[in-house]
C-alpha cells in the first residue's frame, strides 16, 4: 500500500515538473515574440531593481526589453531641495538597465504631480526658468549615453487640447515647453526626447499634442517621440482613437509609443476616463468587486480587450517603438491605489502569483499566430 502511495506520489510530482517546464520551453515570451516589431517595456519601482520583489525578478528579464522607472526620477524622490539631488535609486536602475541589456527611458523631468514642495513655493518668473535649467541639466547631463529616452515634459495638456493650467503655465507662459525640451537637448545630445501624456488618443487632446509637437519642430527644437500612456478600461478601449492617432502622430516624422499599459477592470468613480494622480475618490465597498478574486466575465474582457489591443499594435508595428506596461504584476499595479485606496485590481498580463494571465497568452499569439 505504502508503495503504491509512493508511485502516486512520484507520478503527480513528474507531470507537475512536466507540465512546468513545457510552459517554459514552449511559451516563447513577450520579449521574445515581439522582438521585431517594438520594445515591450515594464514600469520597476525600487523594490524591483533591488531584487526584493522575488515575484517580479524573473518576469523582468526574459518578458521585457526595456524599462521605465515608475516613480525614482520623478522630482519629488530625485531632487528634494533646491541644491539637493538624491541619485541613489536614479543610479541603480541605470546600472540595472546596463547590465540586464534593458534600454531605460527616464520618467520624467517636466511635470506638475510628485513636485519636491520647494518647487511649489517658487514665487518668481526667474526662479522657476532656473529651477527647469538646473533640474534638467543636472539629471539629463548625468545619464546621457546612459540611458535611451527621456520623457522630457509629462501631461501639459487639459482634455480640450488647451495648455494645462499648471504653475509652469501659470509663471513662464507656454514657452516653458520649448525651453524644457531646448535645454534636454543641450544637455543630453545622445538621448531621444519625448513628450508624454494621457487620452492624447481622443481628437481634442490630440489636436493639443499635434500642435505641441508641430511648435517644437517649427523652431527647430528636438523631438524625437510620443508617449500614449494607455491607462484605459477593459471593457471601453478607444481602438478608433487609438489608431487615429498612431497615423495622426507618426505623420509627424517622429516615434510613437505607448507607455504606461494598463487596462482596469474595477468600476470608475467618475464619468470622465482620466489619469491625473491628484484626483482621488473615497472607498466604499460598492467599488472594490473582485477583492475575493475575478470573476471569468470580467478575466474575458479584459483577455478581449488586450487581444484586440494588441492586434491593432501589430497591424502598426512599423510605426510603433515600444509598449510599455505600468507594473510588472497585478499585486504591485498602482491601480490597487488609484483613483480609491485598498481596492483589488487586475489590470496586467501576470496576476498576483506571477503567473501569466488568460490575456497573456492571446497577446503572445497575436504575435505569434
Ligand atoms: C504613478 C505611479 O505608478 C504611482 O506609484 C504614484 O503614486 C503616482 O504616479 N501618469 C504618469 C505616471 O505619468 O508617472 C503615474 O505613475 C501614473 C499616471
Amino acid at each position: 500500500m505504502k508503495n503504491n502511495y509512493n508511485k502516486w506520489f512520484l507520478f503527480i510530482m513528474a507531470s507537475v515538473l512536466l507540465a512546468k517546464t513545457s510552459y517554459a520551453q514552449n511559451t516563447p515570451t513577450l520579449k521574445q515574440v515581439f522582438k521585431n516589431n517594438f520594445l515591450i517595456g515594464a514600469a520597476l519601482n525600487a523594490a524591483q531593481i533591488s531584487g526584493k520583489d522575488t515575484l517580479a525578478a524573473p518576469l523582468i528579464k526574459t518578458q521585457f526589453s526595456a524599462i521605465t522607472p515608475e516613480n525614482i526620477m520623478k522630482c519629488e524622490v530625485i531632487h528634494p531641495s533646491w541644491d539637493k539631488y538624491n541619485f541613489d535609486l536614479a543610479d541603480k536602475i541605470v546600472a540595472y538597465g546596463n547590465q540586464n541589456n534593458l534600454p531605460v527611458n527616464g520618467h520624467t523631468l517636466i511635470w506638475h504631480s510628485q513636485l519636491s514642495p520647494f518647487v511649489k513655493q517658487i514665487q518668481s518668473k526667474d526662479s522657476l526658468l532656473q529651477f527647469i535649467k538646473n533640474h534638467i541639466t543636472t539629471i539629463a547631463s548625468r545619464y546621457d549615453g546612459k540611458i535611451f529616452s527621456w520623457d522630457v515634459v509629462n501631461e501639459a495638456l487639459e482634455e480640450d487640447g488647451s495648455l494645462r493650467n499648471s504653475i509652469f503655465l501659470e509663471k513662464l507662459g507656454p514657452d516653458y515647453i520649448s525651453e524644457a525640451f531646448s535645454i534636454a537637448a543641450a544637455a543630453a545630445p545622445q538621448t531621444e526626447l519625448y513628450y508624454n501624456d494621457y487620452n492624447i488618443e481622443q481628437p481634442k487632446k490630440r489636436a493639443g499634442a499635434i500642435a505641441l509637437i508641430k511648435n517644437l519642430q517649427s523652431k527647430g527644437i528636438r523631438i524625437n517621440g510620443v508617449g500614449i500612456q494607455g491607462h484605459w478600461r477593459s471593457d471601453n478601449i478607444p481602438l478608433k482613437e487609438i489608431e487615429e492617432s498612431i497615423l495622426a502622430f507618426s505623420a509627424l516624422g517622429i516615434k510613437v509609443m505607448f507607455t504606461e499599459l494598463d487596462l482596469t477592470v474595477l468600476p470608475n468613480p467618475w464619468d470622465v476616463d482620466a489619469a491625473d494622480v491628484n484626483q482621488k475618490a473615497v472607498y466604499n465597498e460598492k467599488m472594490n468587486p473582485y477583492a475575493a478574486g475575478i470573476p471569468d466575465s470580467a478575466q474575458q474582457k479584459l483577455t478581449n480587450g488586450y487581444e484586440s489591443l494588441f492586434k491593432l499594435f501589430y497591424k502598426y508595428s512599423d510605426k510603433i517603438n515600444r509598449i510599455t506596461f505600468w507594473g510588472v504584476h497585478d499585486k504591485q499595479s498602482w491601480l490597487n491605489g488609484w483613483p480609491i485606496a485598498g481596492r483589488t485590481n487586475y489590470p496586467l498580463l501576470f496576476d498576483r502569483n506571477g503567473k501569466p494571465k488568460p490575456a497573456y497568452y492571446k497577446v503572445i499569439a497575436v504575435g505569434k499566430p
